[in-house]
């Protein structure tokens, strides 16, 4: 990796990118700072709640919780990619990036959000088997099976992000370096490289717009079939059921709008993109536990349990 950094410096001028942050205006960038501040903490601190919560409380050992406490990791993760380093940029003058930095956060942004996707293709899996196959729901979701989903999910993300990756790491980068933007990516990063990148911008759309795109289509109609299910089968259950995957809708509305946007608009003109990116930072982790967890009267019962223990051993300690 070292020798590859040192070779791609020869036929590069720029050894960092700039960015341009999101606005100029004092009071606005305060706005900024107290929201991303406090959505950053809640979501880390909810996040960790729900690993705590699942590790340590042996009733929620099931399927739809480890998938949900793997999610929560991979929140964590994906919000520490380039919150952090926004928030400590806000008030900078010069909001810089080297070289190596910039590819890390486009690594592992488009690794993590990859496994993200496909994870939340695998809960409303597993949500479709409980709701329409109940009987068989622990004979299909395995702990096998749960592994199966996670190292998929992983991989399928690690490819997506390397394929990418491989083209762009050897780019030569020799004259401006200003990123209209809060943190690295592909589209805006390609049009700073000095050679033609036609070909390589249509080949991130295609990537990139595939996977969001795909993953959205297949969580939507994946949930429309088990509404259709519900429907026929009950009644009564319908209004329940809709109710429970509408926020899990909302959730994957928020998170791959933004996503598809970027990468599916042929020429972002508008600042848009670069605000709407702010969803998927900042808002999106944060809704997660939210919505997928706090709403639900299982998980509201651990927390508690959970607290009330640890309340005791510090009674008797
Ligand atoms: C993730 O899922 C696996 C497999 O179901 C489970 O063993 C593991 O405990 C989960 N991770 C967390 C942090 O809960």
């Amino acid at each position: 990796m070292a020798s590859e950094v040192m070779g791609r410096t020869n036929h590069s001028i720029v050894s960092e990118f700039v960015f341009l942050g999101l606005t100029n205006s004092w009071e606005i960038q305060l706005l900024l700072l107290v929201f991303s501040v406090l959505l950053y903490f809640a979501s880390m601190m909810g996040n960790i709640a729900i690993v705590f919560t699942v590790t340590l409380d042996t009733h929620l050992h099931s399927p739809m919780y480890f998938l949900l406490a793997n999610l929560s990791v991979i929140d964590m993760l994906f919000c520490s990619i380039t919150a952090p380093k926004m928030i400590c940029d806000i008030f900078k003058k010069h909001k810089s990036i080297s070289f190596g930095g910039c590819f890390t956060q486009i690594f592992f942004s488009h690794a993590v959000g990859g496994s993200e996707m496909v994870l939340l293709i695998a809960m409303a899996f597993d949500r479709y088997v409980a709701i329409c196959k109940p009987l068989r729901y622990l004979t299909i979701m395995s702990p096998n099976m749960c592994l199966c989903f996670l190292i998929t999910s992983w991989i399928i993300g690690l490819i997506h992000s390397l394929v990418q990756l491989v083209f762009v790491v050897d780019l030569p980068f020799c004259g401006p370096n200003i990123l209209d933007s809060f943190y690295c990516d592909l589209p805006r990063l390609l049009r700073l490289a000095c050679t033609n990148t036609q070909e390589l911008q249509f080949m991130v759309t295609i990537n990139s717009g595939f996977i969001s795109v795909g993953s959205f289509a297949l969580l939507i109609i994946s949930y429309i079939f088990i509404l259709f299910t519900v429907w026929k089968h009950s009644s009564g259950g319908l209004s329940k059921a809709l109710s429970t995957l509408s926020a899990h809708i909302t959730v994957v509305v928020l998170f791959f709008g933004p996503l598809m946007f970027f990468y599916t608009w042929p020429s972002p003109t508008s600042h848009l993109d670069k605000y709407l990116a702010i969803f998927d930072a900042f808002i999106t982790p944060f809704l997660n536990p939210v919505i997928y967890t706090f709403r639900n009267k299982e998980m509201n019962v651990a927390i508690r349990r959970l607290y009330s223990r640890f309340m005791h051993y510090r009674k008797i300690s």
